[in-house]
């Protein structure tokens, strides 16, 4: 049975809910705040990229585009794009990706100058959904071909379906087919989101081609220094979503932290300059979302403004409460707490239930 439009309002706030349903901290002896990872070179950082296995070049700030509203995010995106954005994030699970590919196509940069990544959902997992997904985005986003397209979540669900295991797919299958996209030239490279070291490390073990990304949940919040060096021992570059630890908007306030803001005062930037250079001097790529014309130019251009002393790195992780902001019942962390899991787990019972007896496309409603 289809999803009516009455239903997809409460579909919408389900997942809003579930996305963000664990904004708790996490248990202080779960994860510990380390010494950062691996610090970006004077050239990357210079250069406001960061190199891929293969060479090419990732630009280290990128836009974020979940959430932004639907007769906002084209003129988000148009805006960026006469900042100086050339790197977008996008998903068709954040139901925009025809707004954005419209600015992207009449913004006046060349395509080959632009980095363009989205992810492929989760219930698109078999070779046929997964060369489906990508025709889709692509159409979508007015481009014909992209340069990065990630697995968004470690799960194999059957289609248009939430959390229901599909037992006929897995992700290695569904790497392969991602593998051929690149050998046919549609997608430039591959790689992962939410994707811990377990995971890592089974697709490495089958992979031809390596992932080059994966994109996690990074602030001072959640350093997550191990997986950080994991990936950078292995080549994959890193990336880092929710980076103002979703600003003010659940509450949690990052931007607003005493320490914060008196090293955004020491350095004449903004509080959110100081949680951006925070991630890119690990060399971690970093993708805030903004609407706004003014915050969107300063996220791009203030963080190259000044540099984080070894203090101010351990002061800021110091300073505020591990946690996470995007944590939803499919979520596969090995640092969940027992009660954020027994959430999970509670969700996702409910959740097939309502969903077991209907149809439902997330990326279309
Ligand atoms: N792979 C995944 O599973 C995954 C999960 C989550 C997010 N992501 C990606 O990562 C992107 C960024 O993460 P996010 O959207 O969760 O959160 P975020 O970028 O950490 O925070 C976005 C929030 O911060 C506000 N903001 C932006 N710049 C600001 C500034 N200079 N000063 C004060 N507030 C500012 C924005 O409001 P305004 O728009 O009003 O400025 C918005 O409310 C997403 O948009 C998405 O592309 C991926």
């Amino acid at each position: 049975m289809r999803v009516t439009l009455a239903r997809r309002g409460a579909i919408a706030s389900f997942f809003a809910a579930v996305a963000t349903s664990t904004n708790t901290p996490l248990m202080p002896s779960v994860i510990q705040v380390r010494p950062q990872a691996a610090c970006a070179t004077v050239e990357e950082l210079s250069k406001k990229t960061v190199k891929l296995a293969d060479g090419a070049e990732l630009p280290l700030i990128g836009l974020g585009t979940w959430e932004s509203s639907k007769g906002e995010v084209e003129a988000a995106v148009s805006a960026a794009l006469n900042a100086g954005y050339r790197h977008f994030d996008c998903a068709p699970v954040y139901r925009n990706e025809h707004e954005v590919g419209r600015a992207l196509a009449h913004g006046g940069v060349p395509r080959s100058e632009l980095w363009i990544t989205s992810k492929l959902w989760n219930d698109r997992r078999r070779p046929a959904d997964v060369r489906e997904a990508l025709e889709q985005t692509l159409a979508s986003l007015q481009t014909d071909y992209l340069d990065l397209y990630l697995i968004h979540w470690p799960v194999v669900w059957a289609r248009n379906t939430v959390m229901k295991p599909d037992s006929l797919a897995s992700l290695a299958e569904c790497w392969r087919t991602l593998e051929a996209l690149v050998d046919e030239g549609k997608v430039r490279h591959i790689g992962v989101s939410n994707f811990g070291e377990v995971e890592l490390a089974a697709l490495l073990s089958t992979a031809r081609i390596k992932p080059a990304v994966n994109q996690i949940e990074l602030h001072p919040r959640l350093p997550q220094t191990a997986l950080v060096e994991y990936c950078q021992r292995n080549g994959i570059v890193v990336t880092a979503y929710s980076p103002l630890g979703r600003g003010t908007l659940k509450g949690a306030n990052m931007l607003s932290s005493p320490t914060v803001q008196e090293l955004a005062a020491r350095h004449a930037v903004s509080p959110a300059a100081v949680l951006l250079r925070w991630n890119l001097q690990r060399g971690v790529v970093v993708i805030p979302k903004s609407t706004n014309p003014g915050r969107l130019a300063a996220n791009l251009e203030e963080p190259w403004r000044f540099a984080l002393s070894a203090d101010e790195v351990r002061r800021l992780e110091d300073a505020v409460a591990p946690g996470r902001f995007c944590s939803p019942p499919w979520a596969t962390f090995d640092d969940q707490t027992t009660s954020q899991r027994l959430l999970g787990t509670a969700l996702t019972q409910v959740a097939r239930v309502v969903f077991s007896v209907a149809w439902l496309d997330v990326t279309k409603w």
